[in-house]
């Protein structure tokens, strides 16, 4: 199923256009579409209902760019997917109330799954929805305290990243008539798949090219994010500590302590090993297909530039 063509035929031409038009050109901005990918490739790994999965899956997709709106309002960011964020364009207003009116088409879409499945796919996604709130809200708190520890990061991003990564696969499953174990190993899978996943995210904020990434280099740095990155070179020493509170928010010269102390490449090591991680999930799942595609998916992903 091609789930971009499908993103592209909801239709946003309605009044009034200040609503709507930003909704439009969130959606049609690209993305990797990586969330409704995993419900049909969830659907797929243990059953055969995929076109049952495509509201789920539009849901979550369109969720996933409210999140974004949001998010870009907090954290001040002006570049997504190569293009000037919504409250760049528009204003911080437009990318508040849009975003509203985004998360409910969110639950439109997901209204539309089959009716037997409803009530519970309603608790899946909803567990979901307030635990990213919960790690967003992590996320802005740790900006201002310096005693954050690698642990308490994993716990944030997986509330904020890893859980709608996983709940995707969850309710994807549990349309296709998934076993509760089936699902269990899925959600894991996603739960590893984000860890991973919000490392790179870290990881390319510091080192990626703008141009691919579509996003501008330096953002976590001069908003003070405790990212992994930080997080781990102040464990290495209190010299090193000092010297990174020395230059915060100077993004050369944090970039050249995180290659000297060896950070840029134990992040990546931290990728490969939460990937492998991921993969490990999936053993306990039948092999096919899907669950091919899901171990190229992560490899693929943690390989990524974008
Ligand atoms: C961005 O998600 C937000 C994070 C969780 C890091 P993606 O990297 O999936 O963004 P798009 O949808 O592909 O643009
Ligand atoms: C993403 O975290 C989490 C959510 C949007 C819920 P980031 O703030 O790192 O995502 P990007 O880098 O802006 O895409
Ligand atoms: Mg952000
Ligand atoms: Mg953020
Ligand atoms: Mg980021």
């Amino acid at each position: 199923m091609d789930i971009d063509a499908e993103i592209r035929k909801l239709d946003w031409n309605r009044e009034p256009k200040g609503l709507y038009e930003p909704i439009g050109y969130a959606l049609a901005a690209g993305g990797k579409r990586i969330r409704p990918k995993l419900a049909l490739l969830g659907a797929l790994a243990v059953g055969r209902n995929e076109k049952d999965v495509l509201p789920a899956a539009l849901a979550l997709e369109v969720f996933h760019n409210f999140t974004l709106l949001h998010d870009d309002v907090m954290d001040k960011a002006e570049v997504r997917r190569g293009r000037p964020t919504v409250h760049v364009k528009w204003n911080e207003n437009t990318a508040i109330l849009s975003g509203d009116q985004m998360m409910i088409e969110a639950y439109k879409l997901l209204s539309r799954v089959p009716e037997d499945k409803l009530p519970k796919v309603l608790r899946m996604f909803n567990k979901m929805a307030t635990e990213i709130c919960e790690g967003q809200q992590l996320d802005v708190d740790f900006e201002q305290r310096n005693d954050v520890t690698i642990a308490e990061y994993m716990e944030m991003i997986r509330l904020k990243t890893s859980v709608l990564l996983a709940t995707a696969l969850q309710i994807g499953a549990y349309i296709a008539n998934g076993t509760d174990e089936e699902q269990q190993a899925l959600y894991d899978y996603g739960i590893n798949l984000g860890l991973a996943f919000q490392i790179q995210d870290d990881y390319l904020d510091c080192f990626g090219d703008p141009e691919t990434f579509g996003k501008a280099i330096g953002g976590d740095i001069r908003e003070g994010k405790k990212t992994w990155l930080w997080l781990t070179a102040h464990a290495t020493g209190s010299e090193t500590a000092a010297l990174l509170d020395h230059c915060a928010g100077n993004v050369e010269e944090v970039l050249r302590m995180y290659e000297e102390t060896g950070v840029k490449k134990a992040a990546e090591e931290e990728i490969a090993r939460l990937t492998k991680k991921a993969m490990a999930c999936l053993e306990v799942l039948k092999e096919n297909k899907a669950t091919k595609a899901l171990k190229t998916l992560a490899e693929k992903l943690a390989a990524r530039n974008k």
